[in-house]
């Protein structure tokens, strides 16, 4: 059982690792490949011809594997790259033997940098038992702006411990919905509108190298967020479709989730000087406001920075869960003052996990 091989593959696996992925995700399967796969291993800019996919082998069949989506990482100034683990699955009749610890070893020893951001919790153990360590908690800010009322329903229910049937002959679950609703939409009024010089954009331009020379200087560490790398990542990146806006002062990327996943608005980075609260603010609301008039039930939001969260809470967004970061770096990283969020690692593949 042992002596399966792990090895990094290369283009002569395709075929091999396609069949796999149809084993692998066979409701999603169309999502993994050939779109994607091409976007984030083969045509990625930043993984410099190599193929960063680590896989299993039972003789020629692929039997696990664990990929890096390569980024551009800058500390203090210095750029590096960093590999986020992505796409780790071992096909469940070889789980529980250390395959899937061995495809993380080898993952993580061919990347500088390897770090996480979202990911199961047998994944999370692996890359601590493989030496990663976590890093400050990322906050997740949610926030209804629909309340239906199903959902009502079963909120009332749990709270007067009263039959769900009992309320819903009463109707009063309706009437709830529809009040919080009002309520929401009327407290939104107080969401910074309109952000005045703020256009859309089909593509990232020369203002947003602009920008990141500006900015990025006040974050220790962070993806390198100029023009070649949005672009790869919210232009590029195939199924998912991004709204970009742009102003002299930061920009502001978010998307409305679509079937399969749920009626959802993603906020995904918002950039700008960190101490520049009003620009932050017009940004943040321009998406807000955005996604609610497109119908979204929710918004969701997450970022490492304090005043992105001191602003989302001060507009009722509630912090509902937090993902922890875990890293193993060659180099010297700090430990504070990472920026990170919705859009950083896959957190958003499409569609949603
Ligand atoms: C996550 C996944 C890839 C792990 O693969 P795996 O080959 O089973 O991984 P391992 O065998 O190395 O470790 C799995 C568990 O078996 C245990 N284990 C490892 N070697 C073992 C051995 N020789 N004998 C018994 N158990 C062993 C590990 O401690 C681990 O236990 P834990 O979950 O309690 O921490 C696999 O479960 C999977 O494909 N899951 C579905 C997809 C998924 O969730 N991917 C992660 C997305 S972030």
């Amino acid at each position: 059982m042992l002596n399966f091989l792990v090895r990094q593959a290369t283009v002569a696996d395709k075929p091999a690792l396609f069949e796999f992925l149809r084993r692998a995700y066979p409701d999603r399967a169309q999502y993994k490949f050939p779109a994607r796969w091409e976007w984030e291993y083969e045509h990625n800019p930043f993984a410099r011809g190599t193929l960063p996919i680590w896989i299993a082998l039972d003789g020629d069949r692929v039997i696990g594997q664990s990929g890096a989506l390569v980024e551009p990482l800058v500390l203090d100034g210095r750029e590096t790259r960093v590999g986020w683990g992505v796409d780790f699955f071992v096909l469940p009749e070889y789980r529980g033997q250390g395959l899937g610890t061995r495809l993380q070893q080898a993952n993580n020893a061919g990347n500088e940098i390897f770090m996480s951001l979202s990911m199961a919790a047998t994944a999370a153990r692996i890359k601590t038992h493989i030496g990663l360590r976590p890093l400050p908690p990322v906050p997740v800010y949610t926030k209804i702006v629909r309340h239906d009322p199903a959902s009502v329903l079963h909120t009332l229910a749990a709270r007067t411990k009263l039959p769900e049937g009992l309320i819903r002959r009463t109707g009063v679950h309706r009437l709830s919905a529809s009040l919080l609703t009002a309520r929401t939409a009327r407290r939104a009024r107080g969401i910074s509108h309109p952000a005045r010089g703020v256009i859309p954009v089909a593509r990232f331009g020369p203002e947003v190298d602009d920008l990141w020379a500006r900015f990025s200087p006040q974050f220790p560490a962070l993806i390198r967020r100029d023009a070649e790398y949005l672009n790869w990542k919210y232009v590029a990146q195939p199924h998912v479709q991004y709204e970009r806006f742009v102003s002299p002062h930061g920009y502001v990327i978010f998307r409305r989730a679509r079937p399969p996943e749920r009626n959802v608005g993603l906020i995904l980075d918002v950039f700008a000087d960190p101490a520049d609260e009003g620009t932050l603010r017009a940004l943040l609301g321009l998406a807000i406001h955005q996604l609610t008039a497109q119908g979204v039930t929710y918004l969701q939001a997450a970022s490492s920075l304090p005043v992105i969260g001191q602003i989302l809470t001060g507009w009722d967004f509630k912090q509902t869960k937090t993902a922890i970061p875990m890293i193993r770096a060659n180099v010297p990283v700090p430990d504070a003052g990472w920026l990170l969020g919705k859009g950083d690692h896959d957190w958003d593949q499409f569609p949603l996990a």
